[in-house]
C-alpha cells in the first residue's frame, strides 16, 4: 500500500515538474527514444544475451555511455538516479548478471509490468529499439550492487 501511494505521488510529481526535469537530469515523464548511432545493429530477432557485453571493447563502452543517458531519460524517475532505487521500484543494481539477468531484463523492458489493471512500469517495446535496450543493460552492468 505504501509503495502504491508513493508511486502515485511520484507519478503526479513528475508530471507536474515535467518541463523542468531536463535541467535536473531526472528525465521527462514520457518515454524518450534513444539515439543509438555508432552501435552495431543487432537486427530484428530478439537476442537472449547482451550483444555489446559479448563484443566487449569500444562497442561495450559506447553502449554503456548511450545506456546511461537512455536510463536517465526513461528509467531513473522510478528506478532512481544512477540506478540507486529510492524504494518505489526495484533497485536495478541487483539484477542478475549474465544470460539469466539479460533475459529477465529484456522481458521487463519490452513488456513492462501491470497489476490489477494498473501500469506499474510501461512497456518500452516500439519506443526503444533493441540496441537502446541492450545499451541500458550495458549501463546497468557498470552499476553492480
Ligand atoms: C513508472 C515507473 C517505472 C519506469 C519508468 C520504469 N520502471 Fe522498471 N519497474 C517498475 C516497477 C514498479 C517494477 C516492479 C515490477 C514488479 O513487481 O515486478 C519494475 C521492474 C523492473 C525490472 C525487474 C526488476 C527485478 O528486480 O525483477 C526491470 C529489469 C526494470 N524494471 C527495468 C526498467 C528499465 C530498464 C526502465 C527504463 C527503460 C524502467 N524499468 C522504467 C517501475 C518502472
Amino acid at each position: 500500500m505504501w509503495a502504491r501511494r508513493a508511486l502515485v505521488l511520484i507519478t503526479l510529481l513528475s508530471a507536474a515538474v515535467g518541463p523542468m526535469t531536463a535541467v535536473h537530469g531526472h528525465g521527462d515523464a514520457a518515454p524518450q527514444p534513444v539515439d543509438t548511432a555508432g552501435l552495431d545493429p543487432v537486427g530484428t530477432v530478439w537476442l537472449e544475451e547482451n550483444p555489446y557485453r559479448l563484443k566487449g571493447g569500444k562497442q561495450y563502452e559506447l553502449a554503456q555511455q548511450i545506456g546511461a543517458s537512455g536510463y536517465n531519460q526513461n528509467c531513473a524517475r522510478c528506478h532512481g538516479l544512477e540506478a540507486v532505487s529510492g524504494g518505489i521500484a526495484p533497485d536495478l543494481r541487483y539484477l542478475e548478471t549474465g544470460t539469466d539477468g539479460d533475459q529477465w531484463f529484456l522481458q521487463r523492458i519490452r513488456h513492462g509490468y501491470s497489476q490489477d489493471g494498473s501500469v506499474k512500469m510501461p512497456p518500452f517495446e516500439n519506443i526503444l529499439n533493441q540496441e537502446a535496450m541492450w545499451a541500458i543493460r550495458s549501463y546497468l552492468e557498470t552499476r553492480p550492487n
